[in-house]
């Protein structure tokens, strides 16, 4: 377990040892913006995130205390059918991972009403916001679990009613009826902001009693707690890669540490099997058959380039390119649209990859995927050039996420022909 304490760590390991023995802690656990990465991301080893490790991650991390998991919103970045699904998928596993309250956010609105109500259902009725005026049932003001009082709000919460046809409340108003609601019954008020580390700040200075506030971040984690008076701010970064680790004792927060989700977590059993029924609808919905497509000029494939290309095809085939879509394949995920863009010839081009049955000879990553349509070529090379390939069409499937690791210079020799 890769667990990296950090901030005030210490500080509640030594108060462990003097003190009597009492009531368990409270384990915080912080997750959000995972923006549809269901399956660990990156896809240079080793792979990090995904919701199969997020649950085994959850259950060690929580061992000896009383679990309290905070999903602060951003499930998924768009609104496709497969944006629908991975929602209702996420919501799923949020419940087996014993989710307390989930933030609902202008991202998960923008799904509509149909997608609300069945995350609402499948976490187990934990969506939670004060950012509509008249919120639907299955939206809560906050959820209770004494002796705290956790709620939601949105700095965006225009966008987040109008996309439910509902009023907004300003971000400052939903969170002063959280810390009045907190007071009033004696709990502690703890805040999920869909906003920035700044919102965040001013949230905390504007409103004292706050004793955590979630907020939205991307990349990593910060390496440490920050804190604004009796405050702690804290954010989990994005792509589901990392979790926020908080211990509540005696009144406080008193250790901080990211946990990034590297493979010594393993595969959730149940999370496993509700992962494995996305992936089967995504092949029954056909969603790869549906994919926007544009008309390019037509394709060659690859045996037909290698058959006058002897030199180069050896390369190829020796390569990690020729045996792309059989990795989608061992993984379970050679139907589905958010991974075999990058893992075939052109899924874009009305001419290009539509199935090994169709299409077997622009599977992969092949000639093509690289050189562009090149029947003309083929049929008349000598008339017929092929522009030249550039470093950016690397980085087109070896970007940021996909390959944090590539350099061409060390890439291109791999692969040189
Ligand atoms: C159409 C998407 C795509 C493009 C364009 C692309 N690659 Fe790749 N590349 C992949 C995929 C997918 C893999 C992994 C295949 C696998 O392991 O199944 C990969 C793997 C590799 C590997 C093997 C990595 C390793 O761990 O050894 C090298 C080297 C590589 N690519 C170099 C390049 C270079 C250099 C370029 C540009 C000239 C390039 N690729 C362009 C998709 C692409
Ligand atoms: C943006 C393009 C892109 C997308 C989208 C993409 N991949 Fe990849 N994938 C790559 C590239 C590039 C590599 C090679 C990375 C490297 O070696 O640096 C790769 C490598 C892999 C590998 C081999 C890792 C290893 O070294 O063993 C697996 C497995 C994989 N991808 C699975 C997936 C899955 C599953 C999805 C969808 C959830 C996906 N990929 C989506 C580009 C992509
Ligand atoms: C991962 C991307 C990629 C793949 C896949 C790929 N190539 Fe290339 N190829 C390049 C790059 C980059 C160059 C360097 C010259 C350039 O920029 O065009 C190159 C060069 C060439 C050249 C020499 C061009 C010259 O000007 O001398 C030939 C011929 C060629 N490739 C054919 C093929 C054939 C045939 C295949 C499939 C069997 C293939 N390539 C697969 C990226 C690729
Ligand atoms: C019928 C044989 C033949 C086929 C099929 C063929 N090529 Fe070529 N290719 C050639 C010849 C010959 C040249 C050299 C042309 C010249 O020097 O005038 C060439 C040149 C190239 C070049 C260097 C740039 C250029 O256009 O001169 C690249 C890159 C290339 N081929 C890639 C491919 C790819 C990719 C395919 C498959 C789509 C392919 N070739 C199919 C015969 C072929």
């Amino acid at each position: 377990v890769k667990v990296w304490p950090l901030g005030l760590c210490g500080l509640g390991i030594v108060g462990a040892l003097f003190e009597t023995p009492r009531e368990k802690p409270y384990i915080f656990i912080l997750s959000g913006n995972t923006q549809g990465y269901l399956s660990p991301c990156g896809c240079t080893k080793p792979m990090v995130g995904g919701i199969r490790r997020r649950a085994s991650a959850i259950e060690a991390l929580t061992r000896g205390g009383v679990p309290i998991v905070l999903e602060n919103g951003g499930l998924v970045s768009g609104r496709a059918r497969q944006d629908e699904l991975k929602a209702e998928t996420l919501a799923e596993a949020l419940k087996l991972m014993g989710v307390t309250a989930i933030n609902f956010t202008s991202h998960e609105a923008r799904l509509g009403r149909g997608t609300m109500l069945s995350i609402a259902r499948l976490s187990g009725d934990r969506l939670v916001s004060g950012s509509l005026a008249a919120p639907p049932s299955e939206i809560h003001a906050y959820q209770v679990e004494a002796p705290f009082l956790i709620g939601g709000a949105t700095t965006h919460p225009d966008t987040l009613a109008s996309a439910l046809g509902n009023r907004p409340v300003a971000v400052d108003a939903a969170v002063r009826k959280l810390v009045e609601e907190a007071q009033s019954s004696d709990l502690v008020p703890i805040l999920m902001l869909e906003g920035s580390r700044d919102d965040a700040r001013r949230i905390a200075t504007a409103f004292p009693a706050l004793a955590l506030i979630q907020y939205q971040s991307s990349g990593d984690p910060p390496g440490d707690l920050e804190r604004i008076g009796t405050t702690i701010l804290a954010s989990a970064g994005d792509l589901g890669k990392h979790l926020v680790r908080l211990v509540y004792d005696q009144g406080r927060f008193s250790t901080y540490s990211v946990v990034t989700l590297t493979p010594e977590f393993h595969d959730h059993k149940s999370v496993s099997a509700v992962y494995s029924r996305y992936l089967d609808r995504v092949g029954a919905e056909k969603l790869l058959e549906s994919v926007p497509r544009f008309d390019t000029a037509p394709f060659a494939g690859t045996a037909k380039c290698g058959s006058c290309h002897a030199k180069a095809l050896k390369v190829w085939k020796a390569s990690e390119h020729a045996h792309a879509l059989a990795t989608l394949e061992k993984e379970g995920h050679a139907l589905d649209p958010d991974c075999v863009s990058c893992h075939v010839v052109r899924i874009d081009s009305k001419q290009g990859f539509r199935s090994r049955a169709l299409t077997p000879q622009l599977a992969n990553v092949g000639c093509e995927s690289c050189h562009g349509p090149g029947q003309a070529h083929a049929l008349r090379p000598k008339q017929v050039k092929l522009p030249k390939v550039g470093q950016s069409m690397c980085t087109s499937c070896h970007n940021g996420v996909a390959s944090p690791a590539f350099d061409f210079k060390a890439y291109w020799p791999k692969i040189a022909h």
